[in-house]
């Protein structure tokens, strides 16, 4: 008797078979993207050769400017993409960035059965879910484990080694140019002066308006949403705020209060919509969210079953990412199952019930507090302390009110009232509190 399967037909036995012999010699990748992250790629896999996995294609516009002498031989260098798509390649790894091409290349990879692993935080954020269907539906594994936080293996982390708990906080410094220079700035230095020092360094752009913006992050903070909330959002209704109005006194203000500021992201689901903003916030002193310094990028989940985790590290530069890179084409090596991710799409509210920091700056007249918590009171708002430090000229006198935990569309509606206060002479500056 033959141990053929009779009731398969013969083009599943052809495509069983293909898979057997993919299985039995290394996984043949494609680089798309020859840049910071895809050198590092390349590096590694030339250098420390993990097994089963061989890189065959390099793609990148002008590829001669690119070509470098350590690859072997074998490796085939090309600019044409349609090409490099078309040829024996078990695996794309798109490290080009952006919305398209990038989008194109990797729907036309996972379109023909190929798996697809990249970095491309805004691609997944807002085609993600799009692109996972169509890998399950072809048979192929879209990986993306370092679209956020680079080296650190919070995605990885999600999708295994916190899959059996129901996350029900995330809360994390996503984006290591602020975390640079909010760190700097609580050392003394001034926003621009930090700014041009991470330009010089080629970890901030020279629009940096993604980053400090809150753009980047936000990305980020929706793809997380995605598996550790299990919501599908778009990243667009998470309403970020620039870090680029804080000043040193909000730092030497946030140091009485034993805290010290940094850009979060954080969404919660708490019974109603999900919850999710980005922005500048003050952190306790003793949180691990405060010791993070430089372009480290940190993420602490917390489970309704295993309570908090902590995930911190590089969360960018070429061989941290990298690494990400090449442990998802390990994962893809050794026949790692999809996972599948049960999430549906939902709203977004930026509806918190938390303590905020609220700075002034006034020309100084007497009845100023007394205005000022009478609008908080009228909204039901408690005040925790007010903070006024000495050394200010009255012309421009900068003081701070702590506010117990209110509702944030209260805590607008009080803010609207008392920005039309005479004695106003700048936008009160209003920073969730982490406790
Ligand atoms: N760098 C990081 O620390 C980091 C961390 C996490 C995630 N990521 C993500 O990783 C991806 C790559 O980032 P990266 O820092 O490596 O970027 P990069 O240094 O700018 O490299 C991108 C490479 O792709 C090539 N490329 C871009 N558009 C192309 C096109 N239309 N046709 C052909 N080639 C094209 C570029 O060629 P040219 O040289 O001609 O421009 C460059 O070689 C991005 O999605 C990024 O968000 C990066």
């Amino acid at each position: 008797m033959s141990d053929v399967n009779v009731s398969e037909s013969p083009q599943q036995l052809a495509a069983e078979a293909a898979q057997e012999n993919r299985r039995q010699r290394p996984l043949r990748i494609a680089l798309f993207g020859f840049g910071t992250v895809g050198s590092s790629v390349a590096r590694i896999l030339v250098e420390s050769k993990p097994e089963g996995l061989e890189l065959t294609h390099v793609f990148n516009r002008d590829v001669a400017r690119k070509r470098v002498e350590w690859t072997p031989a074998s490796v085939e260098w090309s600019e044409n993409a349609d090409a490099v798509l078309a040829a024996d390649v078990d695996v794309v790894v798109e490290l080009a960035g952006g919305l398209e091409p990038a989008g194109g290349w990797v729907r036309k990879a996972l379109d023909a059965g190929k798996n697809v692993v990249t970095a491309n935080k805004k691609l997944i954020a807002y085609h993600g879910v799009e692109l996972e269907r169509l890998a399950a539906a072809k048979g192929g594994h879209l990986k993306y484990g370092a679209a956020v936080a680079g080296g650190v293996p919070v995605i990885p982390g999600l999708e295994q080694g916190l899959a059996g708990d129901r996350i029900e906080r995330i809360e994390g410094i996503l984006n290591g140019t602020c975390n640079f220079i909010l760190s700097k700035m609580e050392e003394g230095a001034e926003y621009a002066t930090v700014l041009a020092t991470a330009q010089a360094r080629g970890f901030a752009e020279a629009d940096p308006t993604e980053d400090v913006g809150g753009f980047d992050a936000r990305a980020k903070l929706a793809i997380l949403m995605r598996l550790a909330l299990r919501v599908e959002v778009d990243p667009e209704e998470i309403v970020p705020r620039p870090i680029t109005t804080i000043s040193a006194v909000d730092f030497s203000y946030a140091r009485d209060l034993g805290c010290t500021i940094r850009q979060i992201a954080r969404a919660e689901r708490a019974g109603g919509p999900v919850a999710a903003t980005v922005g500048p916030m003050l952190v306790d002193s003793r949180s691990p969210l405060a010791w993070s310094r430089g372009t480290e990028n940190m993420v602490i989940l917390s489970g309704h079953y295993g309570g908090d985790v902590v995930f911190s590290g590089h969360g960018a530069g070429g061989h941290p990412t990298a690494v990400a890179v090449v442990s998802d084409l390990l994962a893809l090596a050794h026949g790692s199952r999809r996972v599948e991710v049960p999430s549906a799409p939902a709203g977004v509210s930026g509806e918190f019930e938390v303590p905020h920091y609220i700075r002034f700056l006034v020309r100084d007249r007497p009845g100023i507090v007394a205005e000022i918590t009478g609008a908080l009171a009228k909204e039901h708002i408690n005040i925790r302390a007010i903070v006024q430090k000495p050394g200010y000229p009255q012309h421009a006198l900068p003081f701070v009110v702590t506010v117990e935990p209110c509702r944030s569309s209260a805590l607008k509606r009080a803010l609207e009232s008392i920005r039309g206060m005479d004695c106003m002479i700048a936008e009160p500056l209003d920073l969730q509190m982490l406790e």
